[in-house]
């Protein structure tokens, strides 16, 4: 063995103790950022250092900025857990370090993510031969599938986008519902179709879209459209009503696009399904694997129904590069990435451990916890749960204050047995999000984790 190479097995060893301490340790950072630079900020020096000296020492430095987001008990933002075959996955893919463009730079890398791209698609219900591109994130999954949309709307109204800009163009407009996303916004900006322009349409008091709003909305305009639905909204994990979402796209000639960053799972649980009824009508949908799929970072997947409309917007070419003449699709023609890193890897091992079963069985399980957890601190008459738990996802205020929300809230993360962000729901009340996306919470995590919640209100109230 190369000992230049001792140093993987020093990574992996230490690897292996952080996620052995996952389950008990306090589960946010216990440094500040001032402390963990003066920690990390070593002098760079000129002769470099021993690779041993710098792995090791990078991870006695940063430890204390860690958070357990990986844990049983984090339920900030939507993170997601990291299973171990996709960790596992994630270091050989680092190891081999090939250039995930296509089968000419890696043919095995090529084949392993166009068979993840198959099973995604079995997986979400979608058609057999739909565009799949992996990409960064969601954000950037909305990019590439707006992308596709702006491509296939302007080049129905005989614009060609790709080779003439914007400038000129037919007006194009984007159709959004009030609680889209920012990423939405945010992938209109980069494309040229401008962030506040967006039409935005009413929602409910769930967040979900209402259809009657959009009908007028895409009556007002005479041209190109994208309307861009949600599949699970950031904070109460509610639906738009995609079935009548997508027959209004279909009666207007518009692209329905929607965003599923996590809630698009639910088309692997049949209890959930439900929840997506039209889904599958859609023409582009963005949702990711490092979210509930419990991939590591970075995994984000674009999906497009007319896989040539993908590559219309996506494809480049050189004469350096030979043409894919296989029907394994390249990373460069389905993304907007050029040397890539072969980020379906992960998802390939974690599918293949969890199986079908064990993607239902992670998404039931974390909407089962959630509804634990909403239903122990419910018992509470300090505490008022404001959406409907019909996913992932729970909302808390605490003696209808923003005051003692905010309060426990902090106590909570201080506290460290487990942890949850804030919000403001619908632009006012301050809450709790509490989100279950890890596949090692149990349902004894749930409840001491709701036990720890109500504890710090305690505290907080005096009550
Ligand atoms: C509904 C929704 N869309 C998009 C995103 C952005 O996803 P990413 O952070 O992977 O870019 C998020 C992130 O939380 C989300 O919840």
């Amino acid at each position: 063995m190369d000992p230049r190479y001792d140093v993987l097995t020093d990574a992996a060893r230490l690897a292996r103790e952080f996620v052995d301490g996952l389950a008990e340790r306090h589960v946010g950072a216990t440094a500040g950022v001032g402390e963990l630079r003066e920690r990390l900020a070593r002098p760079l020096t000129d002769a470099g250092e021993d690779p041993r000296t710098v792995i090791a020492e990078l991870a006695a430095d940063v430890e204390p900025g860690l958070v357990a987001s990986t844990g049983p008990r984090y339920f900030g933002f939507v993170v997601g857990g990291a299973l171990p075959a996709a960790v596992a996955a994630d270091w050989l893919t680092s190891a081999w370090d090939q250039n995930g463009g296509g089968a000419i730079t890696s043919p095995g890398l090529a084949v392993v993510e166009a068979v993840a791209a198959g099973w995604v698609r079995e997986l979400l219900g979608l058609p057999a031969d739909c565009g799949v591109g992996f990409v960064t994130g969601c954000q950037m999954a909305h990019v590439t599938c707006l992308a596709a949309a702006r491509h296939a709307v302007l080049a129905d109204a005989g614009w060609n986008v790709e080779a003439d800009g914007l400038q000129g163009a037919p007006p194009l407009r984007v159709v959004a519902g009030a609680n889209a996303h920012i990423t939405i916004a945010r992938a209109c900006r980069i494309l040229g179709l401008g962030a506040d322009t967006v039409r935005i349409v009413p929602a409910d008091a769930q967040g979900r879209m209402l259809p009657v709003e959009l009908a007028a909305a895409l009556g007002e305009h005479d041209g190109p459209q994208i309307v861009c639905a949600q599949a699970g909204e950031v904070n109460s994990g509610a639906f738009d009503p995609l079935a009548e979402i997508v027959d209004l796209c279909r009666a207007h000639g518009a692209w329905c696009h929607v965003d599923g960053a996590f809630g698009l799972w639910a088309a692997a649980s049949p209890a959930r399904r439900h929840l997506l009824a039209g889904y599958e009508q859609a023409d582009s949908w963005a949702t990711d694997g490092h979210k509930w799929l419990n991939v590591p970072y970075d995994c984000g997947i674009a999906l497009v129904a007319d896989a040539a409309r993908q590559r219309g917007a996506m494809a480049s070419t050189a004469d350096y590069i030979p043409a894919n003449d296989s029907d394994v699709p390249w990373g460069v023609e389905s993304t907007p990435e050029f040397s890539r890193r072969a980020r379906a890897v992960p998802l390939y091992a974690a599918l293949r451990a969890l199986g079908r079963d064990g993607v239902r069985d992670l998404v039931d399980g974390c909407c089962a916890h959630a509804e634990r957890i909403a239903a122990r601190l419910a018992t509470d008459e300090d505490v008022e749960i404001l959406n409907d738990v019909v996913l992932n996802q729970v909302l808390v205020r605490f003696a209808g204050s923003d005051e003692v929300t905010d309060g426990v809230l902090d106590r909570v993360q201080r506290d460290g047995t487990c942890w949850a962000s804030g919000s403001r729901w619908q632009g006012g009340a301050t809450v709790m999000r509490i989100s279950v996306s890890g596949w090692q919470t149990t349902a004894a995590d749930a409840d001491r984790s709701a036990d720890a919640i109500l504890a710090a209100l305690r505290a907080t109230t005096g009550r």
